[in-house]
């Protein structure tokens, strides 16, 4: 069942080279939500992978809403949102990353996690892993830990190994 949906995710994805600028390609994920159930069944599958691991689902605005979202929902724990810069009311943790071209910025509400909570970090691609490792540095400014990391697709190429090895991650799709 796992393998099933595996092939049918990778199946639906759909790469567009040189967007949003020339040397990176796109990997669109409409195809994925616009199939009745199959988001509610990939967070199960992930859920079922992470099972009495995890007290709490982070997931990275924007695309990581969408899974993280349903995952919370299905396991039954909290959501907790990071966000880009100036969105957040109160007092944030910040983080900064590096991009291909530049920085920028991620942001936690203070207080949002308790210490000490087991987090999954959700987003749904994996490109150098800058933007997930950002995620897991704000989960432990929180004093909360990392339990692990999914995301649906990964493009294994461009991943950041080194710094990503310490986190558990399951990639339920890897792209070439
Ligand atoms: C994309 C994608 C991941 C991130 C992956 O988000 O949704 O969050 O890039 O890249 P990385 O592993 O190299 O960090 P983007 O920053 O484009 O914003 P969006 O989710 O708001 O569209
Ligand atoms: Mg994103």
């Amino acid at each position: 069942r796992a393998a099933t949906l595996r092939a049918r995710i990778a199946g639906l994805l759909e790469a567009f080279p040189d967007h949003p600028r020339p040397g990176t390609t796109y990997q669109d994920l409409s195809a994925l939500y616009a199939e009745p159930g199959l988001l509610h069944q990939t967070a199960g599958l992930v859920r079922e992978h992470f099972r009495g691991t995890f007290d709490r689902v982070v997931a990275v605005e924007s695309r990581g809403f969408l899974l993280g979202a349903v995952l919370a929902a299905r396991s039954g724990v909290p959501l907790t949102l990071v966000r880009k810069p100036g969105k957040l009311p109160g007092v944030v943790h910040t983080v900064e990353y590096a991009l291909e071209y530049g920085t920028d910025r991620l942001e936690l509400r203070q207080g949002a996690i308790p210490p000490g909570d087991r987090v999954l970090c959700v987003d749904d691609v994996l490109a150098t892993g800058g933007t997930l490792l950002a995620a897991a540095g704000l989960v432990e400014s929180a004093q909360a830990e990392v339990a692990g990391m999914a995301v649906l697709v990964s493009l294994p190429g461009l991943r950041d190994g080194e710094r990503l090895k310490r986190y558990d991650l399951l990639s339920l799709c890897e792209v070439k």
